[in-house]
């Protein structure tokens, strides 16, 4: 299972991108509005850092296909790894269908059920990031969601990829693995804790008291 960082922070991104382990860079519009920049630019800066190697998802703010699909053709020409997000709804549906075969991808963001999962791969979509964070925040189970789409699209053959969003701790990465997502977006602060184990603390300041002790050349 791949990793993304979801963030436009520029600084948290250098960070993860240089550890290594990053595959693409999630935002939405209250990920973008922290920053305080113009959304293009915030955009534009994102590609500037890990455009060659990663993939850059930037969301729509339309509620109709018409505008939809104009601000994913002008967001696309930013830079060529960029991944268009539309919210699941008729709407969004229609857009994503037309944008299919354009060579634009899309996602389809803030899918909370298996069946807008499985419309929204129909449609078209190279992607569907299923919220697990939330669900669990109203007392409903997010990994059973991630479970029963990548079963789905298993059985199904479909090859739209479940980008796992909403994540809000280590566990949540771990569980939608096994369960068989193919990414999962993560806060800054997530992929720090999935950094640390206080064994790995306490075992590295070991090893450095010990090395006191080593006679030096
Ligand atoms: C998905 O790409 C969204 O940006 C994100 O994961 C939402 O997470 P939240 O529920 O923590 O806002």
């Amino acid at each position: 299972m791949k990793i993304f960082i979801d963030t436009a922070n520029v600084k948290e991104i250098k960070e993860v991108y240089e550890m290594g382990v990053l595959g693409g860079v999630t935002t939405n519009p209250s990920i973008i509005a922290k920053e305080g920049k113009v959304f293009e630019d915030a955009v534009k800066e994102i590609t500037e850092i890990v455009g060659n190697d990663c993939l850059i998802f930037a969301e729509v703010i339309s509620l109709e296909a018409d505008g939809m699909v104009k601000e994913a053709k002008e967001l696309s020409k930013i830079h060529p790894n960029i991944i268009i997000k539309i919210p699941m709804c008729k709407e969004g549906l229609k857009a994503v269908s037309r944008l299919k075969g354009t060579g634009i991808k899309t996602t389809c963001t803030l899918v909370f059920s298996a069946a807008q999962a499985l419309l929204a791969a129909r449609a078209g979509a190279s992607y569907v990031a299923p919220f697990m964070g939330r669900l669990d925040d109203i007392g409903s189970d997010g990994l059973i969601l991630i479970s029963d789409i990548a079963d789905i699209f298993a059985m199904h053959d479909i090859k739209t990829e479940i980008i796992v969003a909403s994540t809000r701790g280590p566990m949540h990465i771990i569980d939608a693995a096994k369960a068989g997502a193919d990414i999962a977006t993560v806060p800054y602060k997530v992929i720090m804790q999935m950094c640390e184990h206080p064994l790995t603390t306490n075992g590295l300041a070991k090893f450095m008291k010990d090395w006191e002790s080593v006679p030096k050349k």
